[in-house]
């Protein structure tokens, strides 16, 4: 469903290049779940709004369902997100002057010809998917962190996606409502969903059936992540080490 080739971007800023992506190749097949993991500021959010078509790529490929995206204007991009894409952000992202309904229904309103009638039932089916139909007519801070994100949830569901890519979910919950919305996910996944899904929490990491890890803007294997890490983590020591010899 969604492959990527040499895909690169680089980002610009008062003369300095970040190659935020230097080069990523990978596979996602409908019905996956995959997550991704690496240390901060590897380019896993760059390459996440890549795949959602939050931002374009500075090179390289990105087919989504046999489309290449590279080639589509602005407002083609715009339509095929909102019609393949469901994103869910770390800080929920739901607007808060709208009730629980209106933040649901929102993305369906971009949509032509799709009558009030059955948007109100996509939104209730969705609100119904995460738990959440009794809480409707709730504004987002009369609700719990944890509901907040079971209805970004619905949200990103309701435009029947291809494909929901989430931006470390959990970040912003306390362990039990972060486990109640992985429980959610696992159980979307389990009802056919395919999901790609960001996160440095190990416990969570394992939730997926796949992952894909990163360093330095490029896909690693596992192994060699972890390798990495431990090498990051050996260097203060051997320098300390270093400077007691020195004295
Ligand atoms: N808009 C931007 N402008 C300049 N640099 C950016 C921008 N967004 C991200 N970066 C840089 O790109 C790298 C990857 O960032 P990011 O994808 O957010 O990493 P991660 O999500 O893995 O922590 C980092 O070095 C970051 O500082
Ligand atoms: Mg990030």
């Amino acid at each position: 469903m969604i492959r990527l080739t040499n895909l690169k971007k680089i980002y610009y800023t008062d003369e300095v290049e970040t190659h935020a992506l230097a080069g990523v190749n990978a596979e996602i097949a409908r019905g996956e779940f995959v997550s991704i993991i690496g240390p901060s500021g590897c380019g896993k959010s760059t390459l996440l709004s890549i795949l959602g078509l939050l931002d374009t790529p500075t090179e390289g490929r990105y087919m989504l369902n046999g489309t290449a995206i590279e080639d589509l204007s602005a407002a083609m991009r715009a339509k095929i997100r909102n019609r393949e894409i469901g994103f869910i952000f770390q800080g929920f992202n739901l607007i808060g002057d709208l009730t629980v309904f209106d933040n649901v229904e929102l993305p369906l309103t971009y949509r032509d010809g799709m009558s009030r009638a059955e948007r109100k039932e996509r939104v209730q089916a969705s609100l119904e998917r995460v738990g959440m139909s009794h809480r409707m007519k709730h504004y987002p801070a009369q609700l719990s962190g944890g509901q907040q994100q079971r209805v970004a949830v619905a949200r990103a569901l309701v435009g029947q996606p291809s494909i929901l890519l989430a931006d470390e979910p959990t970040g912003n919950l306390d362990s039990r409502n972060g486990d109640a919305v992985m429980k959610l996910l696992e159980q979307l996944h389990a009802d056919g969903a395919t999901i790609c899904m960001v996160t440095h929490d190990q416990r969570f990491a394992v939730c997926a059936k796949r992952r894909i890890a990163m360093f330095d803007g490029q896909v690693v294997d596992e192994q060699a992540l972890e390798e990495l890490r431990a090498n990051e983590l050996r260097q203060p020591l051997s320098e300390q080490a270093a400077a007691r010899s020195a004295v």
